[in-house]
């Protein structure tokens, strides 16, 4: 992990709200390709917490003991009560979400313009709002994969929930509570007569999927615009795109109350008020 830093002398200034929506609106009416760089603050407004923010997964959590496989069979032994909490409310809340008004518009763009969605999240919102070819870098808590990492087998949201109830049972379950949770995940994680199959989310330490990373690569290369949503930026090779955008020549434009990295154009606010906005001032 590698923090990238804030560079002022990028940033575009208008005086006003509407004047930097206007910027931005423009920069999109000109691109012939767009790319969309999402993290977990996009899905905030459909309720899944962030990482890094209070309150979020990794401020109530420490992410020494789940971010790798051996560091969660360590935590398995040690915290195994712990372990179920953690697991529970990662997966429970992905499995109530709905896409939000920033999913909508993303996905809006498409009718435009040469738009790719690059997502850091697990959550198949932007598929499920309608956007197509969704590169999701750190794959999906959707999907199943086998040990050579083939998706193998995809959940529906309700099949999800199915899990979490069966999760909040096991919590009940005093020191079976991992063996009953164990059960629980079934259809995520266990053993076949094909092999071990898991969840298919990146962990800390594994390679992003492919050829998602290939893609958004790519598309950070050949993009004229690219907007930054709702991710710190701390997390690497994700946080690399936008330097590389910016490198070859793209504007960078980033929606994050936070305005937590350098950009062309910063729209500090929520995903969900100025996403909507910003696609009716760039295409009516
Ligand atoms: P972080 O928690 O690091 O950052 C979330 C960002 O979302 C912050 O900059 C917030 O200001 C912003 N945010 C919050 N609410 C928002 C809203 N309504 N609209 C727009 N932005 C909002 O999460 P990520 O950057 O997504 O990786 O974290 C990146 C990776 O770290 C994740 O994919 C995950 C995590 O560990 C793995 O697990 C491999």
């Amino acid at each position: 992990m590698r923090r990238v830093g804030r560079d002022a002398c990028h940033t575009v200034m208008p005086s006003s709200f509407a004047a930097v929506i206007e910027a931005a609106a423009a920069s999109l009416r000109q691109a012939q390709r767009v790319v969309v760089l999402s993290g977990s603050g996009v899905s905030a407004e459909s309720g899944i917490p962030t990482f890094r923010e209070p309150g979020g997964v990794w401020d109530r959590y420490r992410l020494e003991r789940y971010s790798s496989v051996p560091a969660l069979a360590r935590t398995a032994l040690s915290r195994p009560g712990e372990l179920v909490r953690f697991l529970h409310d990662v997966i429970e809340p992905v499995a109530r979400a709905e896409p939000n008004a920033a999913h909508r518009a993303i996905a809006q763009l498409e009718r435009h313009v040469h738009a790719t969605v690059v997502t850091q999240n697990v959550d198949g919102l932007h598929q499920e709002a309608g956007s197509h070819g969704v590169r999701q870098l750190h794959g999906s808590l959707l999907e199943v994969r086998d040990p050579h990492g083939r998706v193998i087998r995809r959940l529906s949201r309700a099949e999800l929930a199915a899990v979490v109830t069966e999760l909040r049972r096991s919590q009940q379950a005093g020191r079976l509570a991992l063996p009953r949770a164990l059960l629980a995940l079934r259809p995520l994680l266990g053993v076949s007569r094909r092999g071990a199959y898991r969840p298919n989310v990146v962990l800390f330490g594994e390679p992003l999927r492919e050829p998602d990373w290939e893609d958004a690569q790519r598309g950070a290369d050949l993009c004229d615009a690219m907007l930054i949503i709702g991710t710190s930026g701390l997390v690497m090779p994700a946080a690399q795109l936008p330097l590389r955008a910016s490198m070859r020549g793209a504007t960078t434009i980033m929606i994050d109350p936070g305005a937590p990295l350098s950009a062309d154009i910063v729209l500090a606010g929520k995903a969900g008020e100025v996403m909507p906005k910003l696609v009716r001032a760039a295409f009516g």
